[in-house]
């Protein structure tokens, strides 16, 4: 099997490389950071690809370079992401433009992106497979960064309606929705990562073994986190119940730093 990582020098990423090389998969490890993509790729035996899946030009030098490398690329894990800080408090618009759109080009255009270049060819041979790491802020919110609930939204959204489209013509879609996981990211996290995320974080090796069994199992959602499927059902079956919760949450993260 040959398999591209993108994010693969580090957190979540670089242990997915790391699991799909050890089941015998060829890797191809991109990230933005060449020393961090080659580090892993030279541990795992694969090809260091480095590269800004934000933009597109990125993502198809990146494919090109896989697809020179694996001769096919048969699992495509888009895992990079960012988490910019940023919500909307007493002194306004925290979150900077900028903020936004580079969120929006990370966590939701890389996946279109790479659609675009690997679709037409997965259709072709009517088999293909792709992961999202979208994560559970996508499925239901993530205090202290509304650019990242909302792209991560956009993600979720953007796999499903992948799998809806294209699942009887070839194409396995699975959507990643950890919670915390201590990578650098969750340390970046600041206090609302310290109160909602910290205590059930899992290792990034426990998420790379659940994709690893959700892509044996044929799974949609992948849920490093079990407990993540019960918030997701509270939040759909009595939403205001869901939003009073998450809202007492944003006042103790309020009173611990007041
Ligand atoms: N850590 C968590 O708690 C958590 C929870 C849920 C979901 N996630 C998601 O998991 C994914 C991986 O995050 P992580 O926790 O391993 O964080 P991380 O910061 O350790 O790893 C992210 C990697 O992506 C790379 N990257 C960032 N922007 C890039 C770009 N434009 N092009 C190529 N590479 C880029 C970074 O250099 C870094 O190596 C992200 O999509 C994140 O949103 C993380």
């Amino acid at each position: 099997m040959g398999a591209v990582v993108t994010g693969g020098g580090s957190g979540i990423g670089r242990a997915l490389a790391r699991r799909l090389a050890a089941g015998g998969a060829r890797v191809v490890v991109n990230d933005i950071d060449p020393g961090a993509a080659k580090a892993v790729a030279d541990e795992i035996g694969g090809l260091a690809a480095p590269a800004d899946v934000a933009t597109r030009d990125g993502v198809a030098g990146l494919v090109a370079a896989a697809r020179a490398y694996l001769g096919e690329v048969d699992l495509y894990c888009s895992n990079a992401g960012i988490a910019a800080a940023g919500d909307v408090n007493d002194e306004g618009p925290a979150a900077a433009e900028a903020d936004w759109q580079r969120s929006w080009d990370v966590n939701v255009m890389a996946h279109v992106r790479a659609a675009e270049q690997l679709l037409p060819g997965w259709l072709a041979r009517g088999d293909g497979r792709l992961v999202i790491t979208a994560s559970a802020a996508g499925l239901l919110t993530m205090l202290g960064t509304a650019p990242y609930s909302v792209t991560k939204h956009g993600a979720v959204s953007y796999a499903e309606w992948l799998a809806a489209t294209y699942g009887h013509r070839g194409l396995k879609v699975h959507c990643l929705c950890p919670q915390g996981v201590r990578t650098n990211m969750l340390s970046d996290a600041g206090r609302a990562g310290d109160v909602v995320l910290r205590e059930s974080a899992i290792e990034p090796e426990a998420v790379a073994e659940a994709v690893w069994s959700g892509i044996a199992d044929g799974r949609f959602l992948i849920l490093p986190h079990p407990e993540v499927a019960g918030y997701y059902a509270l939040r759909a079956g009595d939403t205001d119940k869901w939003l009073r919760g998450m809202n007492r949450l944003q006042q103790r993260i309020d009173t611990e730093q007041g």
